[in-house]
């Protein structure tokens, strides 16, 4: 534990109180902790990846926390300590905290609210009309805590929300509670990946963390005095903007390579020689310069749209996110072109699907390009079969059946007898195939490449026609 730094003389004046305790002090202008708040007292609400991860990751830094999750069959799961999600190193963050006991979960948010100090609103906010985020259950919440705040509260919003969402959310409070009610509403913007999330909870590049009070940042100074990458401190609404904007931006890079890759294509210009060169200036950077069928999941594409819709309603025209988002919807058409391209009249013909899920390493399906691909194949008459590694129950619950689509959960036997491979995530298994063995057993050796994983020149070794995005073959297939 570090040591408690007293500051004397202190006026009762010049403290920072939680209940009867001190815990920071102003001198000379700065606030200064005075004590550690070691084992905080945390509530979470909301048992979804960001939740689960932030429960998960303070109960192992040494803190209690106790999370919300209403749904009655996920709330006995998560009791006995298993997750209803596919997340690399969660389920055992959250079956460790649960079997030290550090880690509760509940269905009652007044339990919550008695136990903890600092609460992380961490619900979902899905799309909703005209691409505006749907606040429905960040109002619900707010409700929720109104009616069983028990004292000063410190709630943190980590779900991604609009800017100016912590007024609403404080006024709701207020309006519920009186005007004497104490909390505080602070928003740090989480900026985990799927596939990633427990690595970039402790690794974070920055952490942003918009206050409005020398209580609430005492707080929060002490419950992330273990993180010592940057801390960018700001007021609430600014933090909500910098997590649209980022995400905004991740998009609108996705759609440049895609613009590159087309690029290349149309001119014959080396895709691989043009990304390294383009992304090795060091302003510009080589990550998320990777093109292919287009940003998927939960976040980005949601996100660029209530940008757009927001900046709209504030009278900033966005439109070059809006071009960005045209881009992205155009790979699914692009790629399915491209096997029209090679296999001419699709009807009845066998074509495989590598790769459901919207990246490697996670079973979500939400707003995948397979989605929009396995779509758009199946209109055109293919007998479509699919395999993922972990995402075929997801995509499954998100897809009506069709008596031409069809699972298959051996990858070399979703190949079987195929006339086209089209691979659209890029899960190590398939940059790991064994693509002789595939070759053989396909009718026509087509592989139609959405990530370009695949060396041009070792499958056309192989003996397979190969397409991809973006002119990366060598010069002979351009018959020089
Ligand atoms: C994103 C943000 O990266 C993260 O900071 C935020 O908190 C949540 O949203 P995530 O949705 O998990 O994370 O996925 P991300 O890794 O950003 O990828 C999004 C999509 O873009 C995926 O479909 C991926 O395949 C695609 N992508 C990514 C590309 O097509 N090219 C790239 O170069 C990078």
């Amino acid at each position: 534990m570090r040591p408690f730094l007293f500051v004397e003389p202190a006026t009762r004046s010049e403290l920072t109180c939680i209940g009867e305790i001190p815990v920071a002090g102003r001198i000379a202008g700065h606030t200064l902790t005075l004590q550690k708040l070691a084992d905080m007292k945390l509530g979470v609400i909301g048992a979804g990846p960001v939740g689960l991860v932030t429960a998960g990751a303070f109960s192992s830094l040494g803190h209690q926390v106790l999370c919300v999750e209403k749904d009655p069959v996920r709330l006995k799961q998560l009791t006995n300590g298993s997750i209803p999600l596919y997340e690399p190193g969660l389920q055992e963050l959250v079956q460790q905290g649960v079997d030290k006991g550090s880690l509760n979960f509940t269905n009652d948010m007044g339990e919550v609210l008695r136990f903890a100090n600092v609460v992380f609103v961490c619900v979902g906010t899905p799309e909703g009309e005209e691409g505006a985020a749907d606040l429905s259950q960040v109002e619900s919440v707010a409700v929720d805590v109104a009616r069983n705040l028990p004292g000063y509260r410190l709630l943190i919003e980590k779900s991604t929300v609009p800017i100016g969402t912590h007024r609403h959310i404080a006024r709701t409070i207020s309006r519920h509670v009186g005007r004497d009610a104490e909390f505080d509403v602070a928003c740090i913007p989480e900026f985990l990946r799927e596939g990633n999330a427990v690595h970039d909870f402790f690794n974070p590049d920055r952490i942003i963390i918009g206050v409005g009070s020398d209580r609430s940042r005492a707080l929060i100074e002490d419950l992330y005095s273990s993180f010592d990458c940057e801390k960018v401190w700001t007021d609430p609404g600014t933090a909500e903007l910098v997590k649209h904007a980022s995400n905004a931006f991740l998009a609108l890079k996705i759609s440049y390579s895609n613009l590159l890759a087309d690029m290349s294509e149309a001119t014959g210009a080396n895709l691989g020689a043009l990304l390294d060169g383009v992304g090795g200036d060091s302003r510009i950077g080589r990550s998320f310069l990777n093109p292919g069928v287009g940003y998927g999941g939960s976040c980005l594409p949601k996100d660029v749209r209530a940008f757009v819709h927001f900046s709209t309603q504030a009278g900033v025209d966005s439109s070059m996110l809006a071009e960005a988002q045209k881009i992205n919807e155009r790979r699914p058409v692009q790629i399915v072109d491209k096997v029209r391209d090679a296999l001419w009249l699709l009807n009845d013909k066998p074509v495989t699907v590598w790769g459901l899920s919207f990246k490697p390493e996670t079973d979500d399906v939400r707003n995948a390009p397979s989605l929009d691909v396995v779509r758009q194949l199946l209109e055109a008459g293919a007998k479509v079969t699919c395999h993922d590694p972990v995402a075929i129950s997801r995509f499954r619950e998100a897809f009506d059946e069709h008596p031409d689509l069809r699972y298959e959960a051996d990858m070399y036997e979703a190949a079987q007898d195929s006339h086209a491979l089209i691979l659209l995530t890029e899960w190590s298994q398939y940059k790991d195939a064994d693509l002789a063995k595939v070759r053989s057993s396909m009718t026509i050796p087509l592989i139609i490449d959405g990530r370009r994983v695949f060396d041009p020149e070792m499958v056309d070794g192989l003996g397979f026609e190969y397409e991809a995005f973006g002119s990366g073959k060598p010069p002979k297939r351009h018959g020089a």
